[in-house]
């Protein structure tokens, strides 16, 4: 007999069995999603002081695990035991709907049987950074849970710090609560977090990937914030997906074809014509707005392709603030364009606690919408990371179900 429930079943309220299911990567595995991740039964976590045991309802599915199951550009399992956890293996998931099933000492905002989702940002809270009260998401202990962390929401039950645990959306179900709260959360930080430059009602906000998990969270942030968001994409549905959402129009990149790192300043002709295309760029900005004003805040994460493009467009005194580096790192930036209209480029990643819960109120208020796309199975986990990493994983967010007995539920009509 085994000593884990079904999936789709919880055990009474509270009581934590020895064993449970897990999407688990390992090191012998590592490369394409599809076949790194793989259903095993491994022993449930224990919870320390401070934590909390949380039975996984559903799973939101994130970049980031298709990075670890690759093992570039690290291996997380080697990290986390060169720093001295003997665990093997990882459990991922950096976004999770469930139940409170147990607590640790000194944990006093969340109780064993309380709805919650989970943030993913992650610190020592005895770091002397995090403890002279500055950002603990630049500590150097900070990490991203679910990612740099083990047992994350790709198992039955997962552990978290209790200050990522937040309320849970009553008017949600599980698998739309457990979609959202990375990348929106990440989203928040990005345009709310950068003091100068937090969105504001006079902002055009250029949003690349308008349809993915940042960018379907950027445009609403900014839309509620007063904003003007306009969305880059690579087709009309997935254009019109963001005017849905709030954006003002979009822009197809698959008319452009300037991408990547810029021909060197020293080739006057490369030059011209790659300041040509991107100007050409920069109008439909114009031609969205009916006049012209350019984007006062641009949200990136493709990175190398598009970095150059997002710089030159952005207003003076602007702000570029980029996740990720989907496309590559190695971005070239114009120092004379940049230094000269006094453009910012900030790098932004994870969320610090207000910043956390400030997004889940505007969730909970229902001003914003988690875009929950396709809902997975517990066993398509690692197939979905593969459609993601090929971009075929569809418009918004995506989940899957892990304790939730189905759809639907644990909504006000759940
Ligand atoms: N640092 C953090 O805390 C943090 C948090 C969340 C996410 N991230 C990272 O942010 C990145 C995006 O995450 P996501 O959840 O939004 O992923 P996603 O849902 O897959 O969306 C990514 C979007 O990027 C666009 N894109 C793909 N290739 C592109 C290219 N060559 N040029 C321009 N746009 C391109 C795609 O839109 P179109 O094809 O329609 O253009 C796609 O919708 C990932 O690398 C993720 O790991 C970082």
């Amino acid at each position: 007999m085994s000593d884990s429930v079904s999936i789709g079943t919880l055990p009474p309220l509270g009581e934590v069995p020895p064993k449970m299911l897990a999407q688990v990567v390992r090191q012998d595995r590592l490369g394409e999603p599809q076949d790194a991740f793989r259903v095993e039964e491994i022993d449930t976590p224990q919870i320390g002081p401070g934590e909390v045991l949380v039975a996984v309802m559903a799973a939101g599915i994130n970049f980031n695990n298709v990075w670890a199951a690759r093992g570039i550009p690290i291996d997380v399992i080697a990290v986390r035991q060169k720093a001295g956890d003997p665990r093997d293996y990882h459990v991922g998931g950096s976004d999770a709907s469930g139940i409170v099933y147990a607590v640790g000492d000194g944990v006093e905002n969340v109780a064993v049987g309380d709805e919650v989702v989970i943030h993913h940002g992650y610190w020592d809270p005895a770091d002397p950074w995090v403890l002279s009260g500055k950002d603990p998401m630049i500590a150097p202990s900070a990490r991203i849970w679910g990612y740099e962390t083990n047992n994350g929401s790709f198992g039955q039950f997962a552990v978290a710090q209790a200050h990522q645990c937040m309320p849970k959306a009553d008017h949600l179900t599980w698998e739309e609560a457990a979609a959202p709260t990375l990348v929106g959360t990440t989203a928040y930080r990005m345009l709310h977090g950068w003091k100068g430059n937090e969105v504001g009602e006079d902002d055009v906000v250029l949003v690349w990937g308008g349809s993915g998990g940042v960018g379907c969270q950027a445009i609403q942030i900014a839309k509620v914030a007063g904003a003007t968001p306009i969305a880059v994409v690579s087709s009309p549905d997935k254009g019109e997906y963001c005017v849905g959402l709030g954006a003002a129009g979009w822009i197809d990149r698959t008319e452009f074809d300037h991408w990547g790192i810029p021909p060197h300043w020293t080739d006057g002709a490369g030059q011209k014509a790659w300041t040509a295309a991107a100007r050409d760029f920069g109008k439909r900005i114009w031609e969205i707005l009916g006049e012209r004003r350019n984007p006062t805040i641009v949200v990136e994460h493709p990175g190398e392709a598009t970095i150059p493009t997002s710089i030159f467009v952005c207003e003076a005194g602007g702000m570029v603030v980029i996740c990720a580096g989907t496309t590559g790192y190695s971005a070239m930036v114009d120092l004379r364009y940049h230094w000269v209209r006094q453009k910012r480029l900030q790098g932004s990643h994870g969320t610090n606690d207000p910043q956390a819960y400030a997004y889940n109120e505007l969730v909970r208020a229902g001003q914003i919408d988690p875009c929950l796309g396709r809902l997975l199975t517990f066993e398509e986990i690692g197939q979905a990371h593969q459609d993601m990493d090929a971009g075929r994983l569809g418009l918004g967010n995506a989940a899957a179900l892990v304790g939730a007995p189905g759809p639907g539920l644990g909504g006000k009509a759940g």
